[in-house]
């Protein structure tokens, strides 16, 4: 059995004065979609964090094909992270931020021209390509964070409730790129309320606020 592409082993979290994750532990493989589900402040951003590298652990750690991420930081260039609230790079164009993340993953700026044009196009942004994001609406905009993880190829996808801004049809689009990343190889954990996107995963995880126990099915 290969080594999972992200695993946390009996990981604790603090946020707000309080520990919001305790003592979890999940491994997920290449290709593998998991859902992670719970109620609203229940700690699905601060454990996707954590995931990221970006949320310190009071206990615990994280890996990435099998490395811990504390001892080898350029793990976090094998995961890309659609943060709940984009983090998009407002004065840029939607093609501009996929760009600037390519760029900074070590594509030439042609190959990052290139390799920006195709999700964006999937995810409905062509035309919108060259519009600024403050131009965009919500929904557009959170197209172009999930496109901007999606160029990067990477073999983690943590994408913090990447539908909620999504009509119907928009939803269906971001899903099917989503599961498609899966089927190349990437692995992928997708934080949501959404029980259409949780039947579209291999698994469920539910954070539950009272006692932090998890289920899985
Ligand atoms: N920066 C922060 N400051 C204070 N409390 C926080 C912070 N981040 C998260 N929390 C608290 O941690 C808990 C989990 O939050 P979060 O991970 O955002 O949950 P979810 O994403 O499931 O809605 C909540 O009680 C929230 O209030
Ligand atoms: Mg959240």
């Amino acid at each position: 059995m290969p080594e999972p592409a992200l695993s946390c082993h009996s990981i604790s979290c603090r946020a707000g004065g309080r520990e919001v994750i305790h003592d979890l532990t999940l491994e997920i493989h290449a290709g593998e979609r998991v859902a992670l589900m719970g109620p609203s402040g229940s700690g699905k951003t601060t454990l996707l964090s954590a995931l990221a590298g970006l949320a310190p652990l009071s206990r615990g750690q994280v890996k990435v094909d099998g490395v811990p991420l504390g001892e080898n930081p350029a793990g976090r260039s094998r995961l890309a992270l659609v943060l709940q609230s984009y983090g998009l790079l407002t004065l840029l164009t939607a093609a501009e931020n996929v760009e600037v993340a390519l760029r900074a993953a070590g594509r030439t700026p042609a190959r990052a021209i290139e390799q920006a044009a195709g999700p964006l196009a999937r995810l409905g942004l062509a035309g919108h390509a060259e519009h600024l994001i403050e131009e965009l609406s919500g929904g557009q905009q959170q197209r172009v964070a999930v496109a901007r993880a999606l160029a990067l190829d990477t073999a983690v996808l943590l994408a913090d409730e990447p539908t909620a801004e999504q009509d119907k049809d928009h939803r269906e689009l971001v899903l099917d790129e989503l599961v498609a990343a899966g089927r190349r190889g990437t692995a992928l954990v997708i934080a949501t309320h959404d029980p259409e996107v949780a039947d579209r995963c291999d698994r469920v995880v539910q954070l539950r606020t009272a006692g932090q126990r998890v289920v899985t099915r």
